[in-house]
């Protein structure tokens, strides 16, 4: 059986790693085999587009932003998730192609329509079958992302950050059998809690879920 595809979405600082972290010990104790990923990055090439992508000294313009993320998700998407769906595993991924469409269409103002093709390209049009979006002000996120130096996107101005979080609204309203929105507010614990009754509901979970 194939398994399932799920991400962890939002801006700087939120809390999506440390989700995932929690998210991934949750569903392995109900028996599920997890692979997390995380991008940009995940393979040998993708690890080296990272690097640039997050030096706060490599300036590019944001088309060569935009093909540098999506070189970095073709690469993951063919050699790391695609293989573990089809061994049935739960992949569980800290951002994916709504991140993409937040930061550089509404972010950077990259035309939305380009960006979906491009998403589709790298993808191989494999959806996420239940994306986690961590909503949080940015009032509240960006003293958590502060912690220990800001790489080339989070040192990026606060109207270029709201136009992001505008962005992950406006994807969550669009697609919300797919887009999962949880408040990102209070500890980990309790947001930890919010995320799993929202992705137990899931029916793409509802199979595993059901071991509880
Ligand atoms: N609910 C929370 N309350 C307070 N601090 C948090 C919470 N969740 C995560 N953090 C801390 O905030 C920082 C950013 O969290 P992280 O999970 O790395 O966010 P992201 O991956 O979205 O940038 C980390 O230092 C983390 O320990
Ligand atoms: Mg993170």
């Amino acid at each position: 059986m194939r398994g399932v595809f799920i991400t962890m979405e939002g801006g700087e600082g939120v809390g999506k790693s440390t989700q995932v972290r929690v998210l991934a010990d949750r569903l392995r104790c109900l028996g599920a085999t997890v692979l997390e990923a995380r991008e940009p990055g995940g393979t040998p090439v993708g690890d080296r587009i990272r690097g640039l992508l997050l030096d706060p000294t490599a300036h590019m313009s944001p088309a060569t932003e935009l093909l540098l993320y999506e070189a970095s998700r073709a690469e993951l998407v063919s050699a790391v998730i695609e293989p573990a769906l089809s061994r049935g595993e739960v992949v569980l991924c800290d951002r994916f192609y709504d991140s993409t469409t937040a930061y550089q269409a509404y972010g950077r103002g990259l035309d939305v329509d380009l960006i979906c093709a491009l998403n589709a390209t790298a993808t191989g049009a494999l959806r996420p079958d239940v994306t986690v979006y961590l909503a949080l002000p940015l009032e509240e996120a960006m003293p958590r992302a502060t912690h220990g130096g800001a790489d080339r996107i989070e040192a990026e101005s606060t109207a270029f950050h709201r136009k992001v979080i505008e962005g992950f609204e406006q994807i969550a309203a669009a697609e919300p059998d797919r887009v999962l929105r949880v408040g990102a507010h209070g500890t980990v614990a309790e947001v930890a809690e919010r995320v799993w009754a929202a992705v137990a509901a899931h029916p793409a979970l509802a199979a595993i879920a059901g071991r509880r």
